[in-house]
């Protein structure tokens, strides 16, 4: 189902060069499955035309406070009363002015201070010393403080020619802020610690013994546990992923620092997530220099060590977390992951089909409990992560 499905969505639009992005993330919103209902200040409308946004909304577009279309002339309570929330993108260094101060001068400023307990997220777009400035400053923290939500800004060229921080956040990251925001906080004040990524075991300065994880299973379910309130630390292995929002990563290269990080942080969580492929063995015998070929042709000879099991020590610790682990089998899923779950001492492991789960988008999980297997459907690894981690919220023991 669509993330945004049934939602419906109030897009305001404030005067700045970014409105040009919001067509874009109307779109999004729609693909997304929302209802999306454009407001625009009169700002707004010099940088962009309320045609643009009724062509691809297909719905009127509100931008004038006696808008005699609304039969009771009163526009602003008709959408603030019907919306699950308003999302204003771009949301200029005045718009934030008038928000702080409860100002209801234009049909959108006059929205927000009617929409009552309508959730209000603001995506900021301005030059950066704008964005610096001691004013606008006290403002976001004003907005903050009334429970409004800032996505953004990001840093980086603007439109003036300048670099800093007052870039409007791209539309595909302004949607995923809308998503996680209307995620059930169903581990909020939990700790929640996983590992990801392969390790990568050192053979000399220029080679290393590593497999396919890509990584993308551990951060998805990273990103879903932040999304559901909780402190998330994620211990990664080498990967080229982005460190998902309001996640701690710590990085690591090899299976015995992927455990010391580990162990380190386990006794101070509720709930530890073991997705990492950890290579079984390291190297004994590492070189410091490149290792060279020789007249004879012979291969060198590589001592593998064999490393910690990092799930099976933190399912040990007495008082520790409680344990997830995962199970990617190439045949007898079922067989092998419910042993190792037993073997391993931990409450659940998931288990998928490493051929059908190593570096793809998609992944069709089955959780496997002491009662039994509760398989998902095919999914992609943000929604497959998503209905895990309301599946373990669901089991945590109280
Ligand atoms: N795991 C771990 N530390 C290791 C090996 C595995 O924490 N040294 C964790 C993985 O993150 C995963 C689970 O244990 O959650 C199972 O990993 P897997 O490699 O499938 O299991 P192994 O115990 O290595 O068994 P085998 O390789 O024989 O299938």
């Amino acid at each position: 189902m669509p993330e945004l499905s049934g939602k419906h969505i109030v897009l305001g639009l404030t005067g700045g060069i970014a409105c040009y992005k919001a067509a874009e993330l109307l779109r999004r919103l729609q693909d997304a499955g929302a209802t999306v209902d454009v407001v625009m200040t009169e700002a707004a409308t010099g940088f962009i035309t309320a045609a643009t946004f009724q062509a691809l909304s297909g719905r009127p577009v509100w931008a004038d406070t006696w808008d005699a279309r609304a039969p009771n002339r009163m526009a602003h309570i008709n959408l603030a009363r019907t919306a699950d929330a308003i999302l204003i993108a771009p949301t200029s260094t005045d718009f934030m002015a008038k928000l702080a101060h409860g100002m209801a001068d234009d049909l959108l400023s006059t929205l927000c201070v009617a929409r009552g307990a309508v959730p209000l997220l603001i995506a900021p777009a301005m030059n950066h010393e704008m964005w610096t400035h001691p004013a606008t400053q006290r403002n976001a923290r004003q907005l903050r403080q009334d429970g409004i939500t800032l996505i953004g800004p990001a840093e980086g060229y603007q439109a003036c020619g300048e670099t800093g921080s007052g870039r409007m956040m791209e539309a595909a990251q302004i949607l995923q802020a809308l998503v996680a925001f209307f995620q059930p906080k169903v581990l909020a004040g939990k700790r929640v610690l996983l590992t990801a990524g392969p390790t990568s075991e050192i053979i000399d300065p220029v080679r290393v013994l590593t497999n396919r994880s890509s990584g993308r299973m551990g951060y998805a379910l990273a990103q879903a546990a932040a999304e559901a309130g909780a402190q998330v630390t994620l211990v990664s292995g080498p990967t080229a992923l982005p460190c998902p929002d309001d996640v701690t990563r710590i990085s690591v290269t090899q299976a015995r620092e992927m455990h010391a990080e580990t162990l380190a942080r386990a006794p101070n969580t509720e709930i530890f997530i073991a997705v990492a492929a950890v290579a079984d063995w390291g190297i004994a015998n590492p070189s410091a220099q490149k290792l060279k070929k020789h007249d004879d042709d012979a291969p060198p000879v590589i001592q593998f060590v064999p490393n910690p099991d990092i799930l099976a020590d933190v399912a040990a610790l007495p008082a520790g977390p409680w344990c997830v682990g995962f199970a990617a089998e190439t045949e007898h899923l079922h067989e092998h992951a419910q042993a190792k779950r037993q073997r391993k001492g931990i409450p659940v492991i998931v288990g998928n089909l490493a051929q059908q789960a190593m570096e793809a988008a998609d992944t069709e999980l089955i959780i496997f409990d002491q009662h039994g297997a509760y398989p998902l459907p095919r999914q992609d690894k943000l929604q497959a992560a998503r209905q895990l981690i309301s599946w373990i919220a669901a089991h945590l023991p109280a």
